[in-house]
């Protein structure tokens, strides 16, 4: 598929998605959505590709859900076609890990978005807001959800309630996001954290996305059995034998994803 309103690049092992929106502020639309859906499949696809980063613009990361393609919409229609749900399903259904890298705006649809990432690097610019309740109607791609169980209900209700923006600093003390960064070195830092993660073995890492997003879905003795037996069958993997041998022997270990 040919992108218009995003961005992919590929980069040793890791794809660099980006919105590329500029006039809307990155405001999702429907092709927009079907494209990042269909380049994170691509990337899930691709044995290169072992960690994705999904940025915007230096202004906006996305300004949200755009509101002129909506404006005009029924309730018949966004429930016949359950608006965002089949795109952010796909998004969500990718097993590498998405690192987001957040500068500027991320409102409304933008923090939905990066909250489906695994995690948010933010510049010390990053905005994030769920100010939909200003356009009198509500969030719809987890802002009540994912929001929630990132920084607790209080905040969550906040932020939700009022359409308030949180800056980067009370973002990451919320626990909304991992780390802050100058803007200058956001993709650097994303870039490298990507990195890292690439020179893992592939099986843990997917193992451990799967079992912290588990953490979201089970009670807790049933999410630690989940992650004992996924531990347990590390051992099973040339990747578990390398990696204590290289510990042992005092060198860097070589996986190979098996
Ligand atoms: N949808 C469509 N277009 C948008 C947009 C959006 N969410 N956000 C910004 N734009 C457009 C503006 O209309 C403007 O386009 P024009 O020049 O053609 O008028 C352009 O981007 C630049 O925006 P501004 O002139 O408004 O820029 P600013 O710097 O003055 O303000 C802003 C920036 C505070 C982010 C402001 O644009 C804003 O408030 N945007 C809307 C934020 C919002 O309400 N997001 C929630 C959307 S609903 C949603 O996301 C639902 C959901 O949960 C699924």
């Amino acid at each position: 598929m040919a992108y218009e309103t995003i961005i992919v690049e590929i980069e040793d092992h890791v794809a660099l998605v980006k919105l590329n929106r500029p006039d809307a502020l990155n405001a999702l639309n429907a092709q927009l959505l079907t494209e990042l859906a269909d380049a994170m499949g691509a990337a899930q696809k691709n044995d290169k590709v072992r960690c994705i980063v999904l940025t915007g613009s230096e202004k906006a990361f996305a300004a949200g859900a755009d509101i002129k393609m909506m404006s005009e919409k029924s309730f018949t229609e966004v429930f016949t076609e359950d608006l965002f749900g089949p795109e952010t399903a796909e998004i969500s259904r990718v097993r590498k890990p998405i690192i987001a890298a957040v500068s500027g705006y991320a409102l409304g649809g933008g923090c939905e978005l990066a909250m489906l990432c695994d995690f948010i690097i933010a510049s010390d610019t990053a905005k994030f807001g769920q100010p939909e309740v200003n356009l009198g109607v509500m969030a719809g791609i987890g802002g009540t959800q994912r929001l929630t169980r990132a920084i607790g209900k209080a905040k969550a209700m906040d932020m939700n309630l009022t359409g308030r923006f949180m800056d980067a600093e009370e973002a990451e003390r919320a626990g909304l996001v991992s780390r802050i960064v100058p803007a200058k070195k956001l993709m650097e830092e994303a870039m490298a954290a990507a990195a890292k993660i690439a020179e893992k073995s592939m099986i843990s890492v997917m193992a451990i996305k799967e079992s912290v997003n588990r953490s979201f879905e089970v009670p807790l003795q049933e999410g630690l059995l989940f992650e004992r037996r996924l531990f347990h069958s590390t051992f099973a993997t040339e990747d578990q034998k390398e990696g204590m041998a290289a510990f042992v022997e005092k060198r860097t270990p070589q996986f190979r994803d098996r």
